[in-house]
């Protein structure tokens, strides 16, 4: 048994029950249960299904055109593990308290134990193990095991799904709208099965929800020995009948430690020296892994499958953050984000041309089924630069798999109708070609000229079209690609304006960044963070603050510039951010290593690996930073192990915290399987599956077999 796969409560700082509820909860990219208490109702308890969600109406005070019309509220499903269980007076055993909690992630197994008592305080221990199917997504298994305490008589067991998802109204911007409108309907096939169908009125989704036990689904047993109790849930598809499977949950459990083992041997991570860390890390990626749609149809909500935060939409967090995790270790996932991705691109054309935009198309900034939900423009559909993040998320694929089929017959497109729409959406004036009105990554600063973000990646994304227009002529041809508009897309790309301040020798955050005073930082109390809670938008946009790492992002990214500016770059913007978002840390850490600042890179390293363990932003509860998941992985593999692409050829520079004896990892590298070891005095690379390869070690090329 491998304990630095294992969370227990004893590794934790929180006790509060909602936060337990997220962290011990379990997915498996379809559905994710929390880990709530099976006696006491809570109202943060519930089952998420990927990508079912509700619709309202957006009710704006004011309202223009083209805003965005619909909220896509994920609904938070009745909670699978809940139970009653009676005393021979027919009284409830209603009171219960966690004892011990734990997730085994060599197995996929999340175990709960209370102590249940009735109302004379006569107590029960109550185990509750629930553990997911990985290969037919549908299917949960949970087994109740009960012991006497000094209760010792006759129990009944009665398990049903109740409908109990109150939620109070909130003004947090982060957490979910509450939901009015869906509407159940439970039907009983037999005694061994309940289902449970819940039918949302605006969106007009469906889902069959299912508890089935062997005998029945109440039980009256006599509690002189441990009493066992199996029921195994089923989760539907969306609009599809459901079909229930018989199983047991020893084949559940069995199939999902075949899951957990397969993916453990093509992802580890394995860091020397501290097993906390190990333990954080192993976390963050079984977390993610569970959290991610993997049919093509859905995506990497927000929050996972362990909340309803962010209302389960699907931001670019999924493909700057999230993929390169899976391009590099489970390719076949990276690519049905981007089929995903690919479902919805005749949405975004459409939303192009709402924008006054006449050419390609135009990502929503968050969403669910593809239509634009974010009703705040200013840090929403502003933020133009997730059509270029998609983008790149296609190269990083493509690099990493050399899957020239995928990339032809799918990835192309997007990349072109993206790349048209910069080209659109762009005008030149003397600065050279230029997007104004836009919002980059740093929340704290909208609408402004010439992000630097925006500006680099809209290039990329144009010669990127460039390049597949080149290698797949006929596929272009079929695109509508005309000679024009090839020689128009690479002169634009050749031409795009890039802000740089000649005074401070640095990039410039946007056309006017450097022109606002800096926000009075010894003026802001410890408490009155995240800005966003405090002080109202314009306050904010005022000052030169940093929500999170923005042209920063784009030197990691793009590794184009000097090192001594690199380094004054850095050293300007990390004053400037106060990472209120969870997705900033990773990029600072990651750029740091690479810089070379050590202390720096660990130290922000530190606070991303563990962000939910830790309860780092305080609201863990509403489900975990998935992005930030992806992102401690992100800044252990390129920052720490500096892994890229560059010219084609699989590059890798050993930048070792000096806090660890070792790490290794493994990567996945067009077909093969690679195992990198670090140490301080040499970088050693194994391939375990595939052919031999030319890498670029530390400076030097090797020959890898
Ligand atoms: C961040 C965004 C992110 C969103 C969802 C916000 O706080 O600023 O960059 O996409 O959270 O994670």
């Amino acid at each position: 048994m491998n304990n630095e796969k294992i969370i227990t409560m004893n590794d934790l700082k929180s006790n509060d029950p909602s936060y337990l509820e997220t962290i011990f909860s379990i997915a498996n990219g379809h559905f994710g249960v929390r880990a709530s208490d099976p006696i006491a109702s809570s109202d943060s308890a519930g089952t998420i299904v990927n990508g079912f969600y509700e619709m309202s109406e957006i009710n704006y005070g004011e309202k223009a055109y083209g805003y965005a019309e619909n909220n896509q509220t994920i609904v938070n499903l009745p909670d699978i593990r809940a139970i009653k269980i009676f005393d021979c007076d027919d009284q409830e055993f209603s009171r219960s308290e966690l004892k011990s909690a734990t997730l085994d992630m060599n197995t996929g197994l999340s175990t709960s134990i209370y102590d249940v008592f009735n109302p004379d305080n006569q107590a029960i221990e109550l185990t509750l193990q629930a553990v997911l199917q990985q290969t037919d997504t549908h299917v949960l298994g949970l087994r109740y095991t009960i012991k006497a305490i000094d209760y010792t008589e006759k129990i009944k067991i009665i398990k049903h799904l109740d409908i109990n998802n109150d939620t109070d109204e909130t003004d947090d911007p982060r957490k979910s709208r509450v939901l009015h409108t869906v509407n159940y309907e439970k039907s009983e096939p037999d005694n061994f099965c309940e289902i449970l169908t819940a039918k949302t009125q605006k969106s007009q989704m469906s889902i069959d929800l299912a508890i089935c036990a062997q005998e029945s689904l109440e039980k009256t047993v006599e509690l002189n020995q441990m009493v066992s109790f199996d029921i195994i849930g089923l989760v539907g598809d969306i609009n599809t009948k459901l079909e229930v499977v018989k199983t047991s949950f020893s084949e559940i459990l069995a199939d999902s430690k075949s899951f957990w083992h397969e993916f453990w041997h093509n992802s580890e991570v394995n860091i020397s020296g501290d097993d906390g860390l190990n333990q954080a890390i192993h976390y963050n990626l079984f977390q993610l892994t569970s959290s991610t749609g993997r049919d093509g149809k859905t995506n990497i909500p927000a929050k996972g499958l362990s909340g309803t935060g962010y209302e389960g939409h699907y931001f670019w967090d999924t493909e700057m953050y999230m993929s390169p995790f899976f391009a590099y270790t489970n390719p076949e996932i990276a690519r049905e984000l981007i089929l995903y991705r690919y479902s919805i691109l005749s949405e975004s054309k459409k939303r192009a041309q709402e924008l006054g935009v006449a050419e390609g198309a135009l990502f929503a900034w968050r969403t669910i089924n593809g239509s634009e939900a974010s009703a705040y423009y200013q840090a929403g559909t502003a933020q133009y630069h997730i059509d270029a993040d998609i983008s790149y998320a296609i190269d990083r694929y493509y690099k990493v798999t050399a899957d020239t089929e995928f990339i032809k017959k799918y990835g192309f497109e997007i990349v072109l109708e993206t790349a048209r729409f910069w080209h659109s959406f762009g005008s030149y004036n003397k600065k050279g070609f230029c997007f104004f009105d836009v919002t980059g990554p740093d929340e704290y600063t909208a609408i402004v000229n010439n992000n630097y973000y925006t500006n680099r990646m809209a290039k990329f994304n144009m010669e990127f079209a460039v390049k597949l227009i080149d290698k797949f002529p006929d596929q272009a041809k079929k695109l509508g690609v005309t000679h024009d508009e090839y020689v128009s897309l690479s002169a634009a790309a050749d031409k795009v304006y890039l802000p740089y301040s000649e005074e401070k020798q640095i990039n410039e955050q946007d056309d006017s960044a450097f022109e606002k005073p800096i926000w009075p930082f010894e003026d802001t109390p410890k408490s009155n963070y995240p800005l966003l809670l405090h002080y109202h938008p314009l306050n904010i946009y005022r000052y030169q603050v940093n929500k999170q790492a923005d042209t920063l992002l784009a030197d990691f990214l793009f590794d184009d510039i000097s090192r001594n500016q690199l380094k004054r770059e850095y050293d300007y913007y990390e004053k400037i951010t106060t990472h209120d978002s969870s997705l900033s840390r990773s990029i600072f850490s990651a750029l740091a290593a690479r810089i070379g600042l050590k202390k720096k890179a660990y130290g922000y390293f530190m606070d991303t690996v563990k962000t939910d363990l830790i309860d780092l932003q305080k609201n863990t509860a509403d489900g975990l930073h998935v992005a930030n998941l992806g992102g401690s992985w992100l800044t252990i593999v390129m920052g720490f192990g500096g892994i890229s692409i560059q010219n084609s050829m699989l590059t890798i520079k050993n930048s070792l915290p000096d806090e660890w004896n070792g790490l290794s990892i493994r990567i996945r590298f067009q077909g093969r399987l690679l195992k990198i070891k670090y140490h301080h005095s040499e970088t050693i690379i194994e391939i375990l599956d595939g052919e031999p390869l030319d890498i670029i070690v530390d400076g030097g090329k090797k020959r890898i077999k």
